[in-house]
Parts: structure tokens; C-alpha cells; sequence
């Protein structure tokens, strides 16, 4: 079958048309289109998201999303130019054409029989509700057109689809599986026992680790988002055998529980800021020392989590895993403590947000009925605690 995806959650809008066959999980895909536009660059003035603006974004580019992945899959018929290798004048246009979609669907539809998809997914939450909506309505839109059933997808769940995706498969996994969830708004460790099945292990209780870096990434003069700026300057120092001279607080560390919490390593940066001079030295030094007390916490809690739950697998999950230093931290704790636990980081052009992994978690769901939609901004993977 053919899925059609479409992720809104936050400042991607995708489109993905992905085909499977074969009884989950021994299921092959076939990504057929991938169609992406980043708002970074828009947010990038305004230090962060700004929920209108992305709205106004989304609504925008949807269209054309769509557009590009139908016709990566030639699945129909009106030419449009390849994003990659578009300039920015041509994307421009591009987004401002007038589209006569339903016309073009329409005529796919005369000329097959069918319409070109045999599912939609769209994500549901979590994330901004208003962005979320605009997929929603979008997605609800076209199954009505096409007469095709949609369901809603948990953001979460397509992160950890994500970091499985192994070319054309879900990695064959053994469970209890453990997923560590790191993102901007979510850092939270769950046990899975089967595919669909999510308990919370533990979570943050204030700041999400994305959000502890980008916080930090402001507070030293770095653009949105601030991850990637954080980790090309923490990199650069290690790669020179350097050492962190500051020793930022390690939150939580030592309780007796799997949660985290980045507001006091946070607040911790900020004192340690005031009345000193932001240098470049100082810029590259904190984020090394923030790198290094992130990661000290989310392997030390990550363990706790395998001791008590026994768990086999481990996948982590969410754009902050596509961080060097943390990849790297728990490919060390799996070769020198669990040489037997199974490992799963996202492959780079999966980390961050796409549509490509609604598809692989839609599948999973496929036989599900179709439910009322509705946008949910705190919208959980887990039911119960562990
Ligand atoms: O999953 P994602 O793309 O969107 C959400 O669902 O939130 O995650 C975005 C977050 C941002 O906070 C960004 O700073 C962080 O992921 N991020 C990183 C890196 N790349 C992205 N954090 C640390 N290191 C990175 N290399
Ligand atoms: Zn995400």
C-alpha cells in the first residue's frame, strides 16, 4: 500500500509517500517521495518558534510539499522543479504559484481509478496546536477528496520508527526495548514490551534537553537552533584533546528515580555567565562543560532504567540524538558495560523531523480504524508508568 504522510508538529513541513507491504514487523518500505521545507531560517530572527508564524508557514507549503513528494513518485502529473536543487528565488516562486491541486488530483483519479494513496497519516501531537491543525485539516481534506481513510500518528512514535529504519526495514528488535526520547520539547525514557506498547519510565520535570541546549545556545550569543552550534564548539575542543574547565552540576544524578531536570543547569550557565566576559574561549569552554553534564545525566539515568527494567534493546530518539557527543557517549556504555544490548541511533537524515517516519509508524497501525482528529500539544506514547 501506499502511505501518504504529512508532519506539521513544529517547523518542518513534510510530505512523505512511502510504499509497504508484508505483515508488520517483517514489513519492507519503499520511500517513494520526501518532500522537506525547514522554517529554521524564518525562526532563526525571532531566537525560537514563533507558534503564528510557523502556522502561517505551514499552511503555505503544504501544497507544494505535497506536489514535490507526489512527483518524486510519479504519482502525478504536473512537473515540478526539485527542491535540492532549487535556488532560493525559484523556491520562492514556487511557494507563491497559484495551485489548482484539486484539479490535477482529480485528473490522477480519472486517469487510474484510484486515488494515488491508499492511507494517510498525519501527526496528531505532540507539538504546537496550532501547526498541528493545519496538518490535521490538511490531511482531512484530502481523505475526503480521495475517499481514504487518516489516521493520526504520535510524534514521539515516528522518532522511534526513525531510529529502526534500517533502508527498507524495522530493525528486528528484542524486547523490552528502552527508547530515550530527546527533543525539543520532550526528554523522557520509555519501556516498550512490543511495537505499540509504551510505558514511562521517567521524564524531565521542567526543561526538555533540546530546550536546555537552545536556552544555553542563546544565553552565549548562538543562533536558534542551538544543538548543532553547541556541538560543532564542543567538538572542535575535544578533537584538540581539550578538557572542560568548568564543572556544571550533573541535576538528579543521583536520585532514586529515572527523571531529569535541565532548569537548574540551565539557571546553573547563567551564573556562571553573569558579569563575565562572553569570549569566544568561554563560548566553545561552556559548551563543552554543558555537553559533557548533559550526557553524564542521560547515560546515568538510562542505565538505572536497564538495571530495573532488563531491557535488551536500546534506540534513542528525537532531534537532540543526532548529537555527536551523546552518540557517542552511548555507544561507549554499550561496548564497555551491556556488549549485548542492542543499540538503535536515528541515521543522520532521519533525526530530526520528517515525514518519512509517520509512514513507517502509520504501517505499524495500518488495520486501526479511523478516529476523530483532533490536535493534542501534550499528546503522550506512554499510558501508564513502568
Ligand atoms: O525532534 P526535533 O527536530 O523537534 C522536536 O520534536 O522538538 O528536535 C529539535 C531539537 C532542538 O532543540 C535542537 O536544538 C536539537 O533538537 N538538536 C540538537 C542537535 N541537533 C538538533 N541538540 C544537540 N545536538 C545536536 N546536534
Ligand atoms: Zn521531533
Amino acid at each position: 500500500m501506499v502511505i501518504l504522510a504529512i508532519e506539521t508538529s513544529c517547523d518542518e513541513t513534510a510530505v512523505s509517500l512511502v510504499e509497504a507491504e508484508g505483515t508488520f514487523p517483517d514489513a519492507r518500505y519503499k520511500i517513494l517521495g520526501d518532500a522537506l521545507f525547514s522554517q529554521i531560517d524564518i525562526h532563526r530572527e525571532y531566537g525560537g518558534v514563533f507558534p503564528a508564524v510557523a502556522k502561517r508557514e505551514h499552511a503555505k507549503t503544504l501544497v507544494p510539499m505535497l506536489e514535490q513528494a507526489l512527483n518524486a513518485a510519479g504519482l502525478s502529473e504536473t512537473p515540478t522543479l526539485p527542491l535540492e536543487h532549487a535556488t532560493q528565488k525559484e523556491v520562492e516562486a514556487l511557494l507563491e504559484r497559484e495551485y489548482d491541486l484539486k484539479d490535477a488530483l482529480l485528473a490522477f483519479y480519472a486517469s487510474h481509478g484510484k486515488p494515488p494513496v491508499d492511507l494517510i497519516a498525519v501527526t496528531h501531537g505532540p507539538g504546537l496546536e496550532p501547526t498541528l491543525w493545519v496538518g490535521i485539516n490538511f490531511a482531512q481534506a484530502l481523505g475526503k477528496l480521495w475517499g481514504v481513510k487518516v489516521l493520526g500518528i504520535n510524534h514521539m512514535e515516528g522518532h522511534i520508527f526513525s531510529s529502526l529504519f534500517q533502508s527498507d526495514r524495522i530493525a528486528p528488535i528484542e524486547f523490552p526495548a528502552l527508547t530515550l526520547l530527546i527533543s525539543g520539547g520532550h526528554t523522557e525514557i520509555v519501556l516498550m514490551r512490543d511495537f505499540g506498547s509504551y510505558e514511562l519510565v521517567g521524564q524531565t520535570r521542567d526543561d526538555a534537553v533540546g530546550e536546555a541546549f537552545d536556552k544555553v545556545a542563546r544565553m552565549l550569543g548562538l543562533p536558534y537552533p542551538g544543538g548543532p552550534e553547541i556541538s560543532k564548539r564542543a567538538e572542535a575542543r575535544r578533537s584538540a584533546g581539550k578538557v572542560a574547565e568548568t564543572a556544571f552540576p550533573r541535576p538528579m544524578l543521583g536520585t532514586n528515580d529515572c527523571d531529569f531536570s535541565f532548569s537548574g543547569l540551565k539557571t546553573a550557565v547563567l551564573y556562571h555567565l553573569k558579569d563575565r566576559d562572553i569570549t569566544d574561549h568561554a563560548r566553545d569552554e561552556i559548551a563543552q562543560a554543558f555537553e559533557d553534564a548533559v550526557a553524564d545525566v542521560l547515560v546515568g539515568k538510562v542505565k538505572r532504567a536497564i538495571e530495573e527494567t532488563g531491557a535488551k534493546t536500546l534506540v534513542l530518539g528525537g532531534g537532540v540524538s543526532a548529537n555527536t557527543h551523546i552518540r557517542r557517549r552511548f555507544t561507549e556504555l554499550k561496548e564497555r558495560e551491556y556488549p549485548d544490548l542492542g543499540l538503535y541511533l536515528p541515521p543522520a537524515r532521519l533525526t530530526t523531523d520528517n515525514a518519512v517516519m509517520i509512514a513507517l509508524a502509520a504501517y505499524a497501525r495500518k488495520d486501526e480504524l479511523a478516529h476523530s482528529l483532533t490536535a493534542d500539544g501534550n499528546l503522550s506514547v506512554s499510558s501508564k508508568t513502568a
